[in-house]
């Protein structure tokens, strides 16, 4: 019998054949949190970790095309527009010493059949791919819990995963202090940047295929978009870094050369309207959350590489803050959305007690809508002519909806609508009351007199 999934061009699968229901227990019990104790993390925490080189003769950009089928791009290219997820902070360990495995593995389970199901509802209109905005897994990216935080909970989404590395992905340990137990984002390499599509040694008996990205950095480009992936290393707090800053970080392979090609290798594209220009980065660079507060230096080299090209991203898209928020950064004119939704399913955190109220405007940017503490995620549907990015809530054991939503003119640059509130399809209450209704046999009313 074949396989009624999705089978990419170079024989890559996606979801299982037949999915199991959701587990309720850990395969591997996840212990990592000891190894915040460990001599080379106490000691290493506040460096950053070496970036590993792109593989030799590899291009720096994934085409989609080499990942669905055709008829799913020829679909897409039909219809005009494209639709996509992304989400950050999807690992399901335990996020403290009261949280039951069970409740973790609720809390992603949530999210991801959310995201399963509007792939499986959508057909060839729903979402094409998910960019994952980082930390995958929990607390330092191990392999043994790729199964339990990424290969299962995701094993009914049949479309191909990309993903830039998070903070936790790329965080090392050991019981020395001069070098780490396993090698920066040794798992993040054999089951993302794999040479060919194959099996995960990381994925038990779940189908799902390895991707092929060309390094942690990269850029995919599908039909209507390219999403541009940074690596913004591993601080927990103190920001993400993509390059030395100066000097000021030991960085080696600094991402400013790629972020500058490749964003003057999409400039005349996106110039003729053909496509849209995203930025996503795990770290995000504005932010009201309680423990990253944005990323200043990061925002400063982003900025520096744009005016290098000449050419701004049409958003940018971040997870680690683990929440919802949405602001709009006005360049040279034009709206661009700043979303940060590290909301996948890993410890939901409150913003700052000092964050200002939504309308607030600091500076160049405005924050256009209370901080949404609530596990969900990103759809973003572009034409190249207008983007519009959705976030939905998923909780465990609650419906699906959306409470956010903004939409860009692209060859404006201006936000044409940015509704806060639940969406149609899931009507709001309405705020007057039903008039009464009106009596069976309504006797004759008088004219009312007019005021002046
Ligand atoms: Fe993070």
């Amino acid at each position: 019998m074949p396989n009624p999934n999705l089978t990419g061009p170079k024989g890559q699968l996606y979801a299982e054949p037949k999915p199991s229901p959701d587990e309720n227990a850990f395969q591997v019990n996840n212990n990592s949190e000891q190894y915040y104790q460990s001599p080379y993390y106490k000691l290493h925490k506040s460096q950053v970790q070496p970036i590993p080189p792109a593989r030799n003769g590899v291009p720096a950009y994934l085409t989609l095309s080499d990942f669905i089928p055709k008829p799913l791009t020829d679909a897409i290219k039909q219809a005009g527009k494209i639709t996509f997820h992304a989400v950050g902070d999807t690992g399901a360990a335990k996020s403290g010493p009261h949280q039951s495995a069970a409740v973790s593995i609720a809390d992603e389970a949530a999210v991801a059949d959310a995201m399963s199901n509007e792939v499986q509802d959508g057909g060839p209109d729903g979402p094409a791919f998910f960019f994952h905005l980082g930390d995958v897994i929990y607390n330092f990216g191990e392999a043994q819990y790729y199964y339990d935080q990424f290969y299962e909970p995701f094993r009914a989404y049949d479309r191909p995963i990309f993903a830039i590395p998070g903070n936790h992905d790329g965080m090392v340990f050991g019981q020395g202090s001069s070098a780490p137990q396993v090698p920066t984002l040794d798992a993040f390499l054999t089951n993302f940047c794999a040479a060919s599509p194959g099996p995960s040694p990381d994925a038990g008996a779940i189908v799902r295929s390895v991707m092929t990205q060309p390094a942690v950095y990269f850029t995919l480009d599908a039909p209507f978009v390219s999403v541009i992936g940074l690596y913004s290393n591993v601080m927990d707090t103190g920001g993400g870094i993509i390059s030395s800053q100066g000097g000021h970080f030991p960085l080696v392979n600094d991402q400013l050369d790629f972020l500058k090609a490749e964003l003057a290798r999409l400039k005349p594209e996106r110039t003729a309207g053909k496509r849209a220009i995203i930025i996503v980065v795990h770290h995000p660079p504005l932010s009201v959350d309680a423990k990253t507060g944005g990323s200043a230096g990061l925002m400063q080299d982003i900025d520096a590489c744009c005016k290098a090209a000449g050419q701004w991203p049409d958003a940018v898209l971040s997870g680690h803050a683990h929440l919802y928020q949405r602001f709009t950064r006005t360049v040279n004119g034009r709206d661009v959305p700043y979303v940060t939704s590290g909301s996948g399913g890993f410890a939901a955190t409150v913003p700052q007690h000092t964050a200002p109220p939504a309308g607030t405007v600091i500076g160049d940017h405005t924050l256009e809508v209370d901080p949404i503490v609530k596990f969900g995620y990103l759809t973003l549907t572009t034409d190249a002519k207008t983007l519009t990015i959705s976030f939905k809530t998923a909780p465990r054991g609650g419906p699906v909806l959306q409470l956010d939503s903004v939409t860009l003119d692209l060859v404006k640059g201006k936000i044409t609508s940015g509704a806060v509130g639940v969406q149609p399809g899931h009507p709001k209450p309405p705020k007057h009351p039903k008039p009464p209704k009106p009596p069976k046999h309504p006797k004759p009313v008088k004219p009312p007199k007019k005021k002046h």
